[in-house]
């Protein structure tokens, strides 16, 4: 196993498919997200959560930062429901997805949350049009909390051999025989930036765990069926075949910028990385947060507290006079010389068939990315 502790010093497990529902009766119907933190706290992705919070550590992360016993955690991770009277705390109910049961939860707390104060501690900002903040208004008003188990894993449909609990990851690391690996966080496709820091951070450490959000994320943003095909493509390509695992991270994003910073950092910790790369606007959306305030977030907290060694990225851009990929760090040139596009102006070139210059983004992973847009186009 690599030698890093999880967050809180073990690493949760509550998965149980023999565990008897027999006599339960009362169900909560979840949705995808609540699904997805269900199957990530029961396999101890979320360690040390042991289930969903309760208000007494639930006040404790949208203040503090914390968990009522001083840990540091910075999502609130709830289970939203509409209806209050419905539930009493004492029952244990069966977690129901879509007609499935994939779970219990013993209600130990029911309370009914400010969100207004949650999104502007979390999210910074109460505004609907923050993705992040609508999705918070709209799943439910009231909040059940407790223990939970695991009965059934969410079916996997597609790029199913790039599932890894933390357990398999940890597990992977340490056959391959890597001591330092960096954990890189996406919901993009890997543009020429991103591999940019990734192999700036490769040059320091054993391997790269390239650990694409698959779970729900805006509407607009590029589908993670299209993204996985990129992203093999690339690794194919241009990365060392045996200093890389691609994993995919099945959360929901958020889009909580530098709270959503920390959570990505302490998740990779449990799935067994040492090290975990912010570059800029890291979990950004549109102008809500500073480019580098997911980085100076950090600074409140110790390196000790925090648990796995950070790598920080200026905005990195291929820089036509340099003749490479820089940042304002290693670049003395104006921005008239740095191949810099937004990543709605990529978006739209790749849905028009455009292709983004290959200083921005690799042909090949233009390529598969047009074509999987048309394709899914096509198929509306
Ligand atoms: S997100 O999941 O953090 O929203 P995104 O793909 O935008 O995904 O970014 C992945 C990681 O790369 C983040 O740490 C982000 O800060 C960093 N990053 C993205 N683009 C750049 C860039 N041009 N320069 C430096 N870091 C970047």
């Amino acid at each position: 196993m690599t030698t890093i502790q999880p967050h809180g010093g073990n690493l949760v497990n509550l998965y149980d498919p023999t565990l008897s529902i027999e006599g339960l009766h009362k169900t909560v119907s979840i949705d995808a997200t609540s699904v997805s933190d269900l199957e990530l706290i029961a396999t101890g992705a979320y360690s040390p959560l042991t289930g969903f919070l309760t208000s007494e550590d639930y006040h404790a992360v949208v203040n503090d930062i914390r968990l009522a016993d001083g840990t540091i955690w910075s999502l609130p991770i709830t289970l939203p429901v509409k209806d209050r009277l419905a539930y009493s705390v004492g029952d244990t109910v069966l977690l129901d997805y879509q007609g499935d049961i994939y779970g219990t939860l013993e209600i130990t707390d029911i309370f009914e949350p400010d969100q207004q104060i949650e999104a502007e501690k979390v999210y910074k900002t109460a505004d609907r049009a923050h993705p992040g903040v609508a999705k918070l208004l709209d799943r439910g008003p009231i909040y059940l909390g407790g223990p939970i188990k695991l009965i059934r894993r969410i079916e996997q449909k597609d790029f199913a051999e790039f599932y890894f609990d933390p357990s398999e990851t940890r597990q992977a690391f340490e056959n391959n025989g890597w001591k330092t690996i960096v954990g890189f966080q996406t919901r993009n496709p890997v543009h020429r930036a991103h591999e940019y820091i990734q192999k700036t951070a490769l040059e320091i450490v054993d391997a790269l765990l390239l650990n694409p959000l698959v779970g729900e994320t805006k509407s607009d943003d590029i589908p993670a069926d299209v993204r996985m095909e990129s992203y093999q493509v690339l690794l194919r390509d241009y990365y060392p075949e045996d200093r890389v695992q691609l994993a995919v991270f099945p959360a929901a994003m958020r889009y909580a910028g530098p709270r959503e910073a920390i959570f990505h950092a302490l998740v990779r910790k449990n799935y067994g990385c040492t090290h975990f790369i912010v570059g800029r606007d890291h979990a950004g959306v549109g102008d809500y947060y500073g480019t580098y305030e997911a980085q100076e977030i950090f600074s409140n907290f110790t390196a000790e507290e925090i648990g796995i060694t950070l790598l920080f990225f200026e905005h990195s851009f291929f820089c036509k006079a340099c003749g490479n990929m820089a940042t304002p760090k290693t670049c003395p040139h104006s921005s008239e010389d740095h191949v810099i596009l937004s990543g709605t102006k990529v978006r739209e070139m790749l849905k028009n068939g455009i292709l983004p210059p290959p200083e921005f983004s690799r042909k090949e992973v233009v390529d598969v990315l047009i074509n999987g847009l048309q394709e899914k186009e096509l198929a509306k």
